[in-house]
């Protein structure tokens, strides 16, 4: 093993360049060349890359160094054979492809044909397996325990949850927050952890009335509310609610984005007039969620993971993914076998990995108790929600 090809693929997070600098300083220590491909799979194809050094690459900035594109090699004719040919030409003799379930779709198929290990990283947070089913959950037994990237973006998001009670208390407002994490609730679930009232995730679907009756209920006794919806939600015929449902990416997938509105406006005309106010708006903080410097936890965990991946080519375990760990409150990282971690379906693309039924309670649309320690070891302890004190408005 002498020269190791890196590349990004997907949405950008803010601890991609952290595990590029694990990659970069681990391949330093064992005397191995780095050769970064430019935009994914695209510089794969297209046999572009650059050689990166670890004083080329800041892990406390956001996004990637080397860029990154949704470029499904299996969908290009002869993609998958046109890469390998371009690895072996320019002598690469393994390839750590950094990416979520779409990126890794394509790696595990190019992994049949070339010396591969994996670090994952999204902010969907999707890509791992849950604990086993039971009573209890085994946060230990989690798989992949989160994402490179998750962390930070949970953080982002928790805090803006928690800043808007303030604009939702001074104007009595009920303003619907729409998460990103396109199929999955993860990230949406951790508006939870920023006090949402109410969190509404894809896996459990809209359940429309169930929604009217709580926002009804809970506005009465405290006069204004924050809504979290993952923009992922489906309606009730299994519909995406989204603002641009002709759009689909390179994966075929639609493109998310603009439920909120629509909620907020649902919601709006239905209920104004029974609860006397039609102060209902949306937030969308779209890409704000995913941009900017990585925490610490994010940060470290994604550097340490991109060591192991250098590791695991160097010592021959191939096939390997670097995965995330909870060890008591604690973050460690460890290599797994790609089967352990990532299951396919029919067509070979990777099962997104769904919020844990157990972190979420559908009758009160909202985390659970399990859900909220998820956070734990990535928010760190919860903050007590601020309470406003009670005014007691005299009349002339
Ligand atoms: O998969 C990561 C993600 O940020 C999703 O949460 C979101 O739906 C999507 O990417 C947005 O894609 P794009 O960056 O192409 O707009």
């Amino acid at each position: 093993m002498k020269r190791i090809g890196v590349l990004t693929g997907g949405g950008d997070t803010s601890a991609l360049n952290a595990t590029l600098k694990g990659i970069a300083l681990q391949a330093e220590e064992y005397g191995l060349e780095i050769l970064g491909f430019v935009e994914g799979w695209k510089g794969v194809l297209e046999g572009r890359y650059v050689a990166l050094k670890p004083d080329m690459i800041d892990e406390n900035r956001g996004g990637t160094l080397i860029k990154t594109s949704r470029t499904d090699l299996r969908k290009v004719e002869g993609g998958i054979e046109r890469a390998v040919e371009n690895l072996k030409k320019i002598g690469v003799d393994g390839l750590i492809p950094i990416g979520g379930d779409d990126t890794l779709t394509v790696g595990a198929a190019l992994s049949q044909e070339f010396t591969t290990a994996f670090v994952t990283k999204t902010i969907d947070n999707d890509v791992g397996r849950n604990a086993p089913e039971g009573e209890r959950v085994d946060y230990e037994e989690i798989i992949n325990y989160f994402c490179p990237g998750f962390p930070s973006a949970a953080a982002r998001f928790s805090s803006f949850v928690r800043d808007l009670h303030t604009t939702a208390y001074s104007h009595e407002r009920i303003m619907v927050v729409e998460a990103m994490g396109r199929d999955m609730g993860w990230l949406a679930l951790s508006g939870a952890y920023g006090d949402a009232d109410i969190t509404i995730i894809p896996e459990h679907g809209l359940n429309y009335e169930r929604l009217k009756d709580l926002v009804t209920r809970r506005f009465k006794e405290q006069r204004h509310l924050i809504i979290v919806v993952a923009e992922g939600l489906k309606d009730e015929e299994g519909n995406l609610i989204t603002s641009s449902p002709d759009y689909m990416d390179a994966f075929g997938h639609a493109k998310p984005g603009g439920c909120s509105e629509v909620i907020a406006k649902r919601l709006k005309g239905d209920l104004a007039k029974q609860l006397g106010t039609s102060n209902f708006n949306h937030v969308i903080p779209s890409y704000l969620q995913r941009c900017g410097p990585p925490i610490e936890l994010d940060r470290d965990c994604a550097i340490a993971l991109g060591r192991k991946a250098v590791e695991a080519l160097y010592r021959g375990k191939v096939n390997h993914v670097a995965c995330t760990r909870r060890c008591g409150d604690r973050i460690e990282t460890v290599l797994l076998s790609l089967d352990e971690v990532l299951e396919l379906d029919e067509e070979g693309h990777v099962i997104p990995r769904k919020v844990d039924k157990r972190f979420y309670d559908s009758e009160e649309m909202n985390a659970t108790p399990e859900g909220l320690e998820y956070f734990k070891p990535l928010l760190g302890p919860k903050p007590m929600p601020y309470r406003y004190p009670v005014l007691r408005i005299q009349t002339a």
